[in-house]
């Protein structure tokens, strides 16, 4: 597609929608997506998740695996993560009808017979674990290979946690390419205090790649960074540490991911090494422990994000909140409008990188639209760099 096309077309492109038979729906669903943090749902428990405007139950089978099947039973609807995990099947809470992880009935108790009914099943889909993530596949056919993105090989203690963003997930996307952020939304005064210094405005060109598209950024001294965006929703980039940890296990090698739940609001996945030596690692892990119970006390960000923009508190009241810079962001993104409105925008020099990340997911997007087949995007876990 020539430029012209691709900028006429620019503006009135849905990158927001998300949901079943949608363009960025199919989009996303061709790949394998996270929906739950692996150390949060211990064996023989079951959540209910949203994930891309639909509702799924996700439970852990008392084998360890998990599963990830339809949201209501098939019997009179109820909601079955209320129910019981029974092995590696779950049993419906109303009147104990039980499926297995591929979706088939095995029991309905009060039936005669009350065994298998073939011809009964919830949907279920492929799971898989991976980078302390739970993974699971909602697109047609044969899922693509696994893992999607690889594991981090500098030997360090990989770390996962989950915040949601009060807004559509390519805003989060837009904003990773778009560095200039950082100097303010994360100011000395905020989430990079820790830095004690001013940031400097970076000077920010794209590259695409065939992964997606390499964003270069290079500040005053002349060093030169790199930020991966591997398609459709993964960033990896090399940031300092954020849990109030600073200089224990340096900076880190990081996947972003942002699944939406619905077109208002999304999960962002954070998955990150810590390279600590083996003699600090007790003290480390001490202190990661510490923070984790921070994490698990404070109000969720995404409430702490909803208060800020409702004008009922300011970020200067949440300095002390263990995730800052997340509520930062939040605020951020969460303030251009739980969908922005891109056709009202006045983009600058400084927006290269956003209007270029545009342009290759829009490409996707009216492929899809037009029922021809998109890029296929290769990712041979090529690194980011640092840079400063
Ligand atoms: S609604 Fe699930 S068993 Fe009746
Ligand atoms: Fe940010």
């Amino acid at each position: 597609m020539n430029d012209n096309v691709v900028n006429e077309t620019l503006r009135s492109v849905d990158f927001a929608s998300a949901g079943p038979g949608t363009p960025g729906g199919i989009f996303l669903r061709k790949f394998w997506q996270p929906v739950f943090v692996s150390a949060e749902l211990a064996v023989g428990k079951a959540k209910p998740i949203h994930i891309m405007g639909e509702h799924f139950t996700l439970y852990r089978g008392e084998s360890g695996i998990a599963h990830v099947v339809g949201f209501r039973c098939a019997h009179r609807g109820t909601q079955l993560s209320t129910g019981w995990v029974k092995g590696d099947a779950i049993r419906c809470l109303y009147h104990g009808w039980t499926y297995d992880g591929g979706g088939a009935c095995t029991e309905r108790p009060a039936e005669k017979p009350s065994g298998a009914a073939p011809h009964i099943s919830i949907p279920a889909f492929p799971t898989r674990e991976h980078l302390g993530l739970i993974f699971a596949y909602f697109g047609e056919g044969e899922p693509p290979a696994f893992p999607p993105y690889p594991a981090f090989d500098d030997g360090g203690l990989v770390e996962s946690s989950c915040d949601r963003f009060p807004c559509n997930w390519f805003q989060t996307y837009e904003n990773h390419t778009d560095e200039v952020h950082v100097a303010f939304v994360h100011s000395p005064g905020g989430s990079h205090r820790a830095l004690g210094r001013e940031l400097t405005l970076p000077e920010l060109w794209p590259e695409d790649t065939p992964f997606g598209m390499v964003r270069h950024s290079r500040v005053a001294d002349g060093m030169e960074r790199t930020t991966l965006y591997v398609f459709p929703n993964v960033m990896r980039i090399i940031i300092p540490p954020f849990n109030g940890l600073a200089g224990a296990g340096g900076w880190r090698d990081t996947y972003v991911i942002l699944v939406p739940t619905d077109d208002e609001n999304h999960l962002c996945f954070i998955v990150h090494s810590a390279v600590v030596p083996q003699a600090e690692q007790p003290a480390y892990l001490a202190a990661q422990a510490a923070f984790q119970q921070r994490c698990a006390q404070a109000r969720p960000t995404i409430d702490v994000a909803r208060d800020i923009l409702a004008g009922k508190l300011d970020l200067s009241d949440v300095l002390d909140h263990p995730r800052l810079l997340v509520i930062e962001d939040s605020v951020a993104q969460g303030g251009q409008g739980a969908i922005a409105d891109r056709t009202q925008e006045v983009l600058g020099r400084s927006d290269i990188c956003v209007i270029r990340l545009r342009r290759l997911i829009a490409e996707e997007l009216v492929a899809i639209a037009d029922g021809r087949p998109g890029r296929t995007w290769v990712y041979e876990g090529q690194k980011p760099q640092r840079g400063f």
